[in-house]
């Protein structure tokens, strides 16, 4: 079966889908996106990740190209037609196509494509044994809060990670703290079994994740302190661990070189992973 790609009303054969070249998500990054969970033909989350597609629109002035209505009509038909069950939707707008020129050009459409594919459950050992993570500078704009498609510091980072045999790359600001990972948010649970996220400022993005796994914290009663904290911290600590959409939450057993706790996945992280799983699934709408 050939996958399927919305382009800017049409459904297409990914082979013959197409953005132009003069588009504005290929000329200058000028874009956002979304990546939202599929499970059991349903999506993950669906209202917080719409929420924050309008906020980076937002920010960069650009125009939702059609209403919530008839986004989510094209997201369940780019799931359908793909015969997702289990995956991910992946959407993309940018400010749309015009001869090239930096400033915004007037009257110019929006380009919205969608594409959606199966993805596998996360492999076991992930979970029972933990990742390795390594740190390198945050290279990024100054914005990472918007979700924008200017992913280069992103796979630069994600790259130098599988070169080292590592899962993820967690980058560090000027002061030595860990802001987050390339794609993914940094969590540590400290000596004092405090659980501790960057807060979400504008030095990283606000994960859909990191909000529903603060929310499942703070209802079983968990300390949590949202701040930033150093390479050292981190690897001094307890347990650590990441989040996303396509990971939920995997454990982190070591950092460059130094082991995390007993480097094994902890009992946080378990316990984390249960009730962000529950609290997802139950969430799912279709
Ligand atoms: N990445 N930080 C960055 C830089 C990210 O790219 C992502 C998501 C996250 C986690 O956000 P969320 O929990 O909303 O997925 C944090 C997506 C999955 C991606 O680019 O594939």
């Amino acid at each position: 079966m050939s996958r399927i790609a919305y382009v800017n009303g049409r459904y297409l054969r990914h082979r013959q889908a197409c953005v132009h070249i003069e588009d504005r998500g290929f000329q200058f990054a000028d874009g956002v996106y979304e990546v939202i969970a599929v499970k059991g033909g349903g999506f993950v989350d669906e209202a917080p990740h719409l929420k924050r597609l309008h906020r980076s629109l937002d920010e960069l002035r650009i125009a939702p190209p059609m209403s919530d209505a008839a986004l989510k009509a094209v997201m369940r038909e780019t799931v359908r037609r793909n015969r997702v069950v289990d995956g991910i939707l992946y959407m993309q707008i940018t400010r749309g196509t015009a001869p090239r020129d930096f400033p915004f050009p007037p009257g110019v459409r929006p380009s919205l494509i969608m594409t959606a594919r199966v993805q596998r459950p996360i492999d076991p050992t992930i979970l029972d044994r933990g990742v390795r993570v390594v740190t390198v500078p945050d290279i990024r704009w100054a914005r990472p809060d918007i979700k924008s498609v200017a992913l280069l510091p992103n796979a630069l980072g994600k790259q130098h990670a599988r070169e080292a045999g590592a899962y993820e790359a967690w980058q560090v600001d000027g002061n030595g703290n860990v802001t987050e990972g390339t794609s993914s948010n940094a969590w540590i649970v400290t000596a004092k079994n405090e659980i501790v996220t960057r807060h979400a400022d504008q030095a990283i993005l606000n994960g859909v994740t990191r909000v529903g796994v603060l929310q499942v914290a703070r209802d079983a009663g968990l300390t949590l302190a949202e701040r930033p904290f150093s390479v050292t911290e981190a690897k001094a600590a307890r347990e650590a661990f990441l989040t996303s959409t396509t990971n939920f939450v995997v454990p982190i057993v070591r950092i460059d070189d130094a082991t995390v706790g007993e480097g094994r996945p902890g009992e946080f992280v378990r316990r984390l992973r249960a009730l962000y799983t529950d609290f997802a699934l139950k969430g799912v709408v279709r």
